[in-house]
């Protein structure tokens, strides 16, 4: 273990997740009205139709992975009966189809945005910036799962990568086991915590205010004005009312 996997393993991480809570706090107190995902679809949206759904699918199945992968011990998988084989197998098939799925959506996303001049004129430096860390983070990933699980006859990052990342979280972290690792599985951990520092500063600050209340709020109903039009003489539901008209109570 070198000065280097120190900073890297231990001082980095906590460096990331502090830039990424205090940088959310920050912007949330500073730019309110930036807080947005800054929507080109105005621009464009022909390639926005299938890029952004297979981008944020994919990256949601690969998520999935990662909870799997990361967050539950080998020990518990195995305590259920799905040994290393079986879960191998399953992981490499499911992150592979995840991986690929994303990969395409993200290349999709990156060609309009350069292809497309509005859209490009409306990209920032820092927006730049993520695209190129979360593209690093994305192809190494893919890279460790297709090289070494496919290729490679399988790494099982569960006894190394797994176990280091859980430790950060319990403030004792075990630097010992990623610097075993291989240096794509290593770099692509560097890589993503890089992309949880650069996070609040960008776009991405979006994935922080899902819109839940979309689902249940009233429409927003668009009426013409003609005097002649009837609202019908059923009482509205609560929410539901005509501008400047009063429920009547029958
Ligand atoms: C420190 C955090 C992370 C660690 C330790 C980590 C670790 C890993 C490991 C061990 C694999 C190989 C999985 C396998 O072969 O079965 C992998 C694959 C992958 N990772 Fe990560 N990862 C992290 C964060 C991220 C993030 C933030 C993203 C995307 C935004 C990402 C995207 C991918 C992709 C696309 C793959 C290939 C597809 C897959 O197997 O799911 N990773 N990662």
């Amino acid at each position: 273990m070198t000065a280097v996997d120190n900073f890297f393993f231990l001082v980095f991480p906590y460096i990331c997740l502090t830039t990424f809570v205090v940088g959310h706090v920050w912007r949330y107190r500073y730019d309110k009205f930036g807080w947005t995902t800054r929507s080109s679809q105005w621009y464009e949206s022909r390639l926005l139709r299938w890029a952004s759904p297979m981008f944020h699918f994919g990256l949601l199945g690969v998520l999935l992975g990662h909870f799997g992968g990361l967050v539950i011990p080998e020990s518990w998988t195995n305590a259920l009966g799905i040994n290393e084989n079986v879960y191998h197998s399953v992981a490499v098939v499911l992150g592979s189809i995840a991986g690929i799925v994303m990969v395409i959506g993200l290349v999709g996303l990156i060609w309009r945005r350069r292809s497309t001049p509005a859209v490009f004129r409306a990209t920032t430096r820092m927006d730049k910036a993520m695209y190129v860390v979360l593209g690093t983070v994305v192809a190494l990933g893919l890279f460790n799962t297709l090289y070494w699980q496919i290729l490679a006859g399988g790494y099982n990052y569960r006894e190394t990568v797994s176990i280091w990342f859980r430790s950060i979280f319990y403030f004792n972290p075990d630097v010992t086991l990623i610097a075993e690792a291989p240096l794509s599985f290593q770099l692509h951990a560097i890589a993503a915590f890089s992309l949880l520092a650069l996070w609040p500063f960008t776009r991405l600050v979006h994935v922080l205010s899902a819109p839940v209340g979309y689902l249940w709020r009233p429409y927003v109903v668009y009426r013409s004005k003609d005097s002649h039009s009837q609202p019908g003489n059923r009482d509205p539901r609560p929410g539901w009312e005509r501008p400047g008209l009063t429920p009547t109570k029958k």
